[in-house]
């Protein structure tokens, strides 16, 4: 029996990046997958196992209304919410000290990572507190452990989401639902190649980007999907409140 055979999962973010293979782990190891994004899932449905039997729903996560409908398509489609990853995010477009930063792309940056993500896991428990259990990954950045210069508003926000994270985990502990947060260092993704650094256009800020990690290179998104499906999986259930580093060794 696969590890997510009859189980539900949803995966915000699940056009791009990490959220895709998210989705397409989930995919491959039985789950039925609600796949949310505001982007295109072309994509992501052409590499999907039974690219049928999945959900592909338009969702912006900063709308309060776009993730009720996530939340109430899926209990209709597929009856629960066994587990949640929640990967949609922005990065700022720009690098700027505190006091130069535009207060639209500041505010907006607060709105999807931190108000998104809330909402996803303010309606995903209240399914879950219903169905009586479930599992949140929220991916959250290592720029939610540590400051960012000149990137202060996406750090502000990862850092509210590792503070969501371990206050519900708290909250939700005797529920038989766990909530943890995964916070990669640099992973090679759209977001980080076509960026704030644009990495696929400057070698030098790619080879910093690389030898950042003790590893000397970038993450793939299939690495931190891993880490997300464990979190999610019967191999990790003493495990809640975790703002866990995936990152090559960064952090030693
Ligand atoms: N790539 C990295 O180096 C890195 C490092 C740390 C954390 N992260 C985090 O990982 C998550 C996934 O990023 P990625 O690198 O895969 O980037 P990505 O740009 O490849 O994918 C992000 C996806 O989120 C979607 N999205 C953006 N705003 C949305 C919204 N309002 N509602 C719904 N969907 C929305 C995009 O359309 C895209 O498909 C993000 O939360 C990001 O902050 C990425």
């Amino acid at each position: 029996m696969k590890r997510f055979e009859n189980k539900v999962a949803i995966v915000t973010g699940a056009a791009s990046g990490i959220g895709r293979a998210t989705a397409i782990k989930f995919a491959e190891e039985g789950a039925k997958v609600v796949l949310a994004d505001i982007g295109d899932f072309d994509s992501v449905k052409s590499e999907i196992p039974n690219p049928q039997s999945h959900i592909y729903l338009k969702c912006n996560i900063g709308e309060r209304a776009d993730v009720v409908n996530l939340i109430e398509t899926t209990v209709k489609t597929f009856g629960s919410i066994d587990c949640a990853v929640n990967c949609a995010g922005i990065a700022g477009k720009i690098s700027k000290p505190v006091h130069e930063y535009p207060e639209e792309d500041w505010l907006n940056q607060i709105q999807i990572n931190l108000v998104g993500t809330w909402y996803c896991v303010k309606f995903q428990l209240e399914q879950m507190v219903k169905q009586g259990g479930g599992n949140i990954v929220c991916v959250s950045s290592a720029a939610g452990l540590v400051g960012q210069p000149e990137n202060s508003s996406y750090a502000a926000s990862k850092h509210g989401v590792n503070g969501l994270v371990k206050s519900a985990a708290i909250e939700y502990a005797t529920q038989n639902i766990r909530i943890n947060a995964i916070c990669p260092t640099a992973i090679e993704t759209p977001m980080i190649m076509h960026g704030r650094r644009k990495l696929a256009e400057n070698p030098e800020a790619l080879e910093a980007a690389k030898n950042h990690q003790r590893m000397k290179r970038m993450g793939h998104p299939e690495e931190v999907a891993d880490v997300a499906l464990w979190l999610c999986s019967d191999q990790s259930t003493f495990m809640t409140g975790h703002c866990m580093a995936v990152d090559g060794g960064a952090f030693a």
